[in-house]
Formats: C-alpha cells, structure tokens, sequence
C-alpha cells in the first residue's frame, strides 16, 4: 500500500445505485487484456483513505484450489440454484457450475458477461444487484466483499428488503465482508445503530474507490465493508437472521442470511431451477 498518487474522490452520499458502468470500466478492461494473453496485468485501486493498490488481473481467475477460506466455505454452503452478484471473471459461477448447481451469474458490464460466456458460464446477464433478473434463487452469492455492492449503509438497508424478492423459500444469502471498525475514529448513535465513524462523520466503512488500468481512469464510486453487529441489527429489521458462517484475517468474515424463523433447506439438489 502506498499513497503517492493523488486522489481526488468526490464524496458521494446517495446509497445504493450511484455505481455506473463507467466506474468499472477499468476493471473490466483489465480482465480482457489478461484474457488477451497480458497475464501481468494490474488494476490501479485508489481509494480515499489515500492508499494505492496494485491488483493482478490474474486474481479474478483464481481456480477453486487457490481461493481463500471464506471463499471455499462459501461455495460448499451454497444449496440449489444459485444467483452469483458480480460475478466478475466467473471463478466462483464456474466452480459451482462444475459441482452441479444451476448458476445465474450477473454482471454490470456488458463486456464482463461475454466474457463469462467465453470461459463457459452457461447463464450469464447484464444487470445491477439493485435490478436483478426476475426470479427467485435458493442461494444469492455475493463474493470478494459481497456487501459492498450496495455501497452504503443506507443502501444496505434497502438492498436487503429487495434481497427477499431474490430468496426462494427456505433460501439463504451468502457474502463476505470486513469489520473497518478497529479504524474508528469515532461513534454516534443513529436510529438504533452504534456506528463506528471515520474523521469525517460517514461510516468507517463507507470507502470511496476509483480504479485505473492502462493509463484510464473510471469515475469514482463508493463500497460498502459493513461490520457484522451493523450487518445483524439492519437485517432483523428486513426479516432476516445473521450467521457468521467464517472469519478471516485482518476482520474479514462470511456471512449467512436466512429469513428469522426458517432453516435453510438442506435438502434442496443442486441445479434445481430458479422458480
Ligand atoms: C470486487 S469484484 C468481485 C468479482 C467476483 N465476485 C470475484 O470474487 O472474483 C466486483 C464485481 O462486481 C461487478 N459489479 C460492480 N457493481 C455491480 C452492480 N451494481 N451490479 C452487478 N455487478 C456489479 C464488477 O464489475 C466486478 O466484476
């Protein structure tokens, strides 16, 4: 990590919904040019922390072997059909494709999706985690911080009352994040929340991101790395009860969604169909 690039970020306090395809466009070029054959490919990620990171376009196509634990425990947790949000280079879609499950994978980028179809996704889609494919699946999979896609705290709360249109009955949500708290600078209570605060009053976890490839920047966009006491008080209220399923380093952990009151169903087969 570094910080010897100038970040200009604008703060965005929207929620869910403010990242466009132009943020990740970068990404998506990075992906391609790793298929293309340039396996030293790097994403610039700048964030307004004021850290810099180099990420390996190769990471995206990690094989089941070299996936992080959280990772490997979320795949065997996985039952049924199963909706895989940002699904990126497919490395999860692909793996659980492989083990029999029917695999819905979507994707913000347009480019991203044909690429999924190239490397064998048999369903692959454009869309957005707040506008997902008609449906119902037994699992939504959301990985590489999963509960970042609704960015916000705020969009959190609402993501999670669209989630129950996603859930087929008896179904579960798996997706990982990190507790930033240890980061704190501060606390306020808000509406039931104790929320850990970074110097400038937002959540610890709300981070802005830009990303780089090639000389071409995206437009800035924020994350979400929900803490897991935040996590569990927002979804009770959404209906939902909160496992954490594994822990990783450094404050990462997976996460397990099922409505309060139901077991997730253990019998259901893999490749059952989204209903
Ligand atoms: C951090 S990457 C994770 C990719 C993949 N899950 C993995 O673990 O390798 C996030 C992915 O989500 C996609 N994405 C970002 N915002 C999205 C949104 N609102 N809806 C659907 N996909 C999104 C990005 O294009 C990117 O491929």
């Amino acid at each position: 990590m570094g910080s010897s690039l100038e970040v200009e970020l604008k703060v965005r306090h929207e929620g869910a919904g403010g990242t466009t395809r132009a943020c990740w466009e970068p990404h998506a070029r990075a992906l391609l040019a790793y298929e293309s054959g340039h396996l030293d490919s790097e994403i610039l990620v700048l964030d307004d922390l004021g850290d810099t990171d180099r990420l390996p376009a190769s990471w995206f196509f990690r094989d089941p072997e070299s996936l992080p634990a959280i990772e490997r425990r979320a795949l065997e947790l996985c039952r049924g059909s199963v909706l895989d949000v940002g699904a990126g280079a497919g490395c999860h879609a692909l793996a659980l494709q492989e083990r029999g499950h029917s695999v819905c994978a979507v994707e913000i980028l347009p480019e991203v999706v044909s690429l999924l179809e190239r490397r064998g996704v048999v369903d692959a889609r454009a869309g957005s985690a707040l506008d997902p494919p008609a449906g119902r699946w037994d699992t939504v999979l959301m990985l590489m911080n999963g509960w970042g896609l609704p960015e916000t705290v705020a969009g959190l709360e609402r993501y999670l009352e669209r989630l129950d249109g996603m859930v087929s009955p008896g179904g579960q949500v798996l997706a990982d994040s990190t507790d930033m708290r240890p980061f704190a600078s501060g606390w306020k209570e808000e509406d039931g929340l104790r929320l850990a605060l970074r110097d400038d009053g937002r959540y610890v976890g709300e981070i802005q991101f830009q990303l780089e490839f090639d000389g071409q920047r995206g437009d800035p966009f924020s994350q979400l790395y929900i803490d897991p006491d935040t996590l569990s008080t927002l979804s009770a209220r959404c209906g939902w009860s909160v496992d954490l399923v594994a822990r990783g380093s450094h404050g990462a952990f997976l996460s397990r969604l099922t409505r309060s009151g139901e077991d997730v169903r253990a019998d259901v087969p893999s490749g059952t169909r989204p209903t």
